[in-house]
């Protein structure tokens, strides 16, 4: 299994006990790997490597079956949602007034890239197109609220004053 670039999310203890009723309540039954895997995902919003190992355990089937399965429909992500979404706007008008370098502040701050969630699941980035406010670009959004006119070097400490 070659997933080695993604951090390990941990699991808490309601969502491992989540994971073993799904399971146990499929063991044994044939051509019950998508199901199994959709119920995980549907509650706890992803399908960690841990977890897809445990599946191919229980249901006696070859890790890379399941891994092949879990990253081949795009229902399924191996990757969880955040406790705070960033969404950094990157069309012409923001990118040209800073959206890049504000990109590139959050990655190394977090150590992530858009479209990943650090490894505690405190903070997901992700970029987008247009917010349709171009007049106030550079434009981000934590947590649904909008920031204008962004300074790069000063979006951290917007990131942590909203943070949830
Ligand atoms: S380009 Fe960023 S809001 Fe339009």
């Amino acid at each position: 299994m070659e997933v080695s670039i993604l951090p390990k999310y941990e699991l808490k203890e309601s969502e491992v006990k989540i994971v073993e009723e799904i399971v146990s309540k499929y063991k044994g039954k044939k051509g019950s790997l998508i199901p199994v895997l959709r119920e995980i995902q549907e509650n706890i919003g992803f399908l960690p490597v841990d977890v897809q190992k445990k599946v191919a355990k229980e249901l006696n089937l070859p890790e890379k079956e399941v891994y092949g399965v879990a990253t081949f429909y795009s229902l399924f992500s191996m990757i969880p949602r955040g406790k705070n979404n960033i969404r950094v706007c990157l069309g012409t008008a923001c990118y040209v007034k800073g959206g890049k370098k504000i990109v590139e502040k959050i990655e190394k701050e977090l150590n992530i890239s858009p479209g990943q969630t650090t490894p505690d699941r405190k903070f997901s980035l992700n970029v987008d197109r247009c917010f349709g406010c171009c007049g106030i670009a550079p434009v981000i959004m934590i947590n649904g609220k909008v920031f204008q006119r962004v300074d790069p070097e000063k979006v951290m400490e917007l990131v942590y004053e909203n943070e949830k």
